[in-house]
């Protein structure tokens, strides 16, 4: 059984969670495309999407992976250690929010899937952390088909929801990258800085 394997069951077993089955195809196609050599994973839960992105990015490629939840952390930091990976994926426990603005730049690909209510706030952080050419993939923009439309917001999601909505305004307006949005699972945002023509 692959690392990948056993962390699926892990997730399914105990809910913890992972990056959908629906939405890993468009996950692995951009990560194909983009060969990352620098990777940025913010909200590790147990470490799948981070070291799917490493696995899949260039051969020499590594991670920072951030994850604010102890338990979940120490986790991620054991699968991470019995992974082919281990000496590829850093580990930083704390708030992505407090934490991006410490990092070194120079990413090529970054994945946002934290605080749903921070995504304004990560692509602000984020962007300046950006190479030339990269590519930002946020998960759950379209939130329970939430986001888009006029379907009635219940309150407690009513700020996570206009949050999303200003994320993917944010990233639709900004000149200096195309983004795509799919469907798959709950809604993945691709936006790409200076894509290869
Ligand atoms: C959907 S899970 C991440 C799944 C992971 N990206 C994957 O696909 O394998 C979201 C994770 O973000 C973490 N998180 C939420 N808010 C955070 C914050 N402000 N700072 C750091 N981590 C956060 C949660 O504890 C949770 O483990």
């Amino acid at each position: 059984m692959t690392i990948f394997e056993e962390m699926e069951r892990y997730a399914e077993a105990t809910g913890a969670p992972i990056l959908r089955a629906a939405e890993r195809p468009v996950f692995l196609a951009v990560l194909r495309e983009a060969a990352p050599r620098r990777i940025l994973d913010i909200g590790t839960a147990i470490g799948y999407s981070a070291l799917l992105a490493v696995a899949h990015g260039a051969p020499e490629a590594t991670a920072v992976t951030l994850e604010h939840d102890g338990r979940m952390a120490d986790t991620a930091a054991r699968f991470i250690a019995r992974s082919p990976y281990a000496g590829r994926v850093e580990l930083l426990r704390g708030d992505a929010g407090e934490i991006l603005p410490h990092l070194s730049p120079g990413f090529d690909f970054v994945f946002i899937d934290a605080a749903k209510g921070q995504y304004p706030d990560y692509w602000d952080k984020v962007r300046p952390l950006l190479r030339e050419r990269a590519v930002v993939v946020a998960d759950n923009v379209l939130f329970r088909g939430l986001v888009q439309g006029d379907a009635f917001v219940e309150h407690r999601y009513r700020t996570m929801v206009y949050r999303l909505r200003e994320y993917l305004a944010l990233t639709a307006l900004d000149q200096a990258f195309t983004t795509e949005i799919f469907e798959a699972g709950d809604g993945l945002a691709v936006s790409w800085r200076n894509r290869r023509p």
